[in-house]
């Protein structure tokens, strides 16, 4: 599909700040349709520059008649007629729609929440093809109690609420519950006809069109002569960014991969492989064992511990850049990140949150960011995406599919596994062996892809233990293994005990210097994922 077709076919989605909003995004772009989401409060000129075929005013926990409820700009209605947009309000997006045409919005004499069951009283409409009986997923306190001029109601929900409402000359429809959520089992189904049978969307948006699209975009930026740069990390994200960067402009890209001391078991020869032999990618490794190790020797605070490491990665880059410069007479001009899509939307909150930005528990974007006075450009070549679309974009790139399967591994790296003074004896090493044999068995059993993310971690004490008759006074190591969504919440996983069982044996017996072995239980919250 030409880039102008994607365009064309785009959902624009206004987000008034429902906790489900992002998941109608991912929706739509499931049926191969592109489609993206900002901020309900954009101005008209940010939405009309994007013209879109069809708006999804989201729904939002606010009530259309508090002080600052989050609205859609002046001009819109005015916009989308004169364009013959599709507009679709789904829960606040409806009682939006309804209030402002000029209906009657107030709070529901009975407040739907979860579950219900709705009839569709209208087969063969905009919303639904069938009639009958459907259960939806429903969440509001407010309902329309009286439509704008024009509106039928084609579905009611058991409690004689409006549940759907539609105005097809004018092209507004609206959904009182929630399609996207699979407790709307019929909902992918309402969705599905409505875009194609109704506002006419044609699909087709495909991975092989992004990457396509992206290395237009990247040659159109980086003039011929300039020199990108990239830090590779050893994670999806940067290495799929570098590839494809690598793909549109080729050797005038150079990266960075170091070695900080805080990597996995064989972690800079198993990366370095995959960049150099399966990539092709131009990348130096830079030792800088000792340059970390020394910075943190003594230190046992986990955030002065991520400033340290952050501070000296922008050293090593600052050299690796000018180091490059004195080599090619030029100073590079661009720098590649893996942004993806939900950092973009987290740093940008819905609105009528009260938030700015989120809260910091731990530091972590911190790490690895650079100094202002750097003056490099940008090149995001993933921040439209979502986490699996990268990891579709890469399989496309011909980044190894178990690459692209990795756990996420954080910036700081082991330094937030060894708790306390990561440079006390051979914690590393020790660190570094538990953790390979966890992984290993994990990997073996099958499970790796069912887990978010698994790990050792090293304890600061010591315990008592008797190993071949002889008393042992010796380190503990604990293991964790969690699943979740986003790691923002995250559940422990339950191993069979068999498993618990061979691994802690498997440690015991090979490591020296480990008499015991514990697993965390706790969810997230109250732990956070990582252990510092
Ligand atoms: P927490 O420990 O906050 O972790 O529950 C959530 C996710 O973020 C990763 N993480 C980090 N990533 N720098 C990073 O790049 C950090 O300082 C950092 N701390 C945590 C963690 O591994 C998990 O995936």
């Amino acid at each position: 599909m030409e880039a102008q077709a994607v365009k064309t076919n785009l959902v624009l989605i206004l987000d008034f700040g429902s906790q489900y909003t992002h998941l109608i995004t991912r929706r739509i772009r499931s049926l191969s349709v592109f489609s993206l989401c900002i901020s309900g409060t954009s101005s008209l000129k940010s939405i009309t520059e994007l013209n879109p075929s069809v708006i999804i005013l989201s729904g939002g926990p606010h009530s259309v008649h508090a002080p600052n409820a989050p609205s859609f700009p002046d001009g819109f209605i005015e916009y989308v007629e004169s364009k013959g947009v599709f507009v679709l309000g789904i829960c606040y997006g409806l009682q939006l729609l309804v209030g402002k045409l000029g209906g009657e919005v107030r709070v529901g004499e009975k407040q739907e929440y979860g579950r219900m069951e709705i009839e569709v009283v209208k087969e063969r409409c905009g919303l639904f093809e069938r009639g009958g009986k459907q259960v939806v997923w429903m969440s509001h306190g407010d309902e329309a109690a009286r439509l704008p001029e024009g509106f039928e109601v084609v579905a009611r929900s058991q409690q004689g609420a409006v549940a759907a409402v539609e105005n097809p000359g004018r092209r507004f429809y609206g959904l009182q519950y929630h399609p996207e959520v699979t407790h709307s089992p019929e909902g992918m189904a309402t969705l599905k006809h409505f875009l194609f049978n109704v506002c006419g969307v044609v699909d087709g948006w495909t991975m092989t069109d992004v990457m396509q699209e992206e290395i237009k975009v990247i040659n159109e930026m980086v003039g011929t002569e300039d020199h990108v740069i990239c830090a590779l990390s050893g994670g999806v994200d940067s290495t799929v960014a570098a590839t494809l960067v690598h793909k549109a402009i080729g050797d005038r890209l150079r990266c960075v991969f170091v070695d900080n001391g805080l990597l996995r078991f064989k972690e800079r020869e198993r990366v370095m492989e995959t960049f150099e032999k399966d990539l092709h990618l131009p990348v130096t490794c830079v030792d800088a064992v000792d340059q970390f190790l020394s910075k943190l020797k003594g230190v046992v605070d986990p955030e002065t511990k991520r400033k340290i490491i952050g501070k000296e990665f922008i050293c090593i880059f600052d050299a690796f850049a000018n180091d490059l410069e004195q080599k090619t007479g030029k100073k590079p001009t661009f720098l590649v990140q893996g942004t993806l899509y939900p950092d973009v939307i987290e740093s940008c909150p819905p609105p009528g949150s009260g938030r700015t930005h989120s809260h910091t528990i731990k530091s972590h974007h911190n790490v690895g960011g650079l100094p202002k006075d750097m003056k490099l450009k940008l090149i995001e070549p993933l921040k439209l995406l979502f986490k699996d679309e990268v990891r579709e974009l890469g399989k496309i790139l011909n980044v190894p599919v178990p690459f692209l399967k990795r756990h996420p591994f954080p910036g700081p790296g082991l330094a937030v596994r060894v708790l306390g003074d990561v440079t006390e004896g051979n914690a590393l090493d020790i660190l570094r062996q538990v953790d390979e044999i966890f992984i290993q068995s994990i990997k073996d059993a099958g499970l790796y892809d069912s887990i978010w993310q698994a790990f050792a971690v090293f304890l600061p004490i010591r315990s008592v233990g008797v190993q071949g008759d002889q008393r042992t006074h010796s380190h503990v190591v604990a293991l964790r293994a969690v699943t979740s969504q986003d790691g923002m919440t995250a559940d422990w996983y339950n191993f069979e005990h068999k498993f618990l069982d061979d691994v802690s044996r498997k440690i015991c017996n090979s490591v020296r210097g480990v008499n015991r072995v514990v697993q965390d239980i706790t969810s997230k919250p109250p732990s956070t994922i990582e252990w510092e």
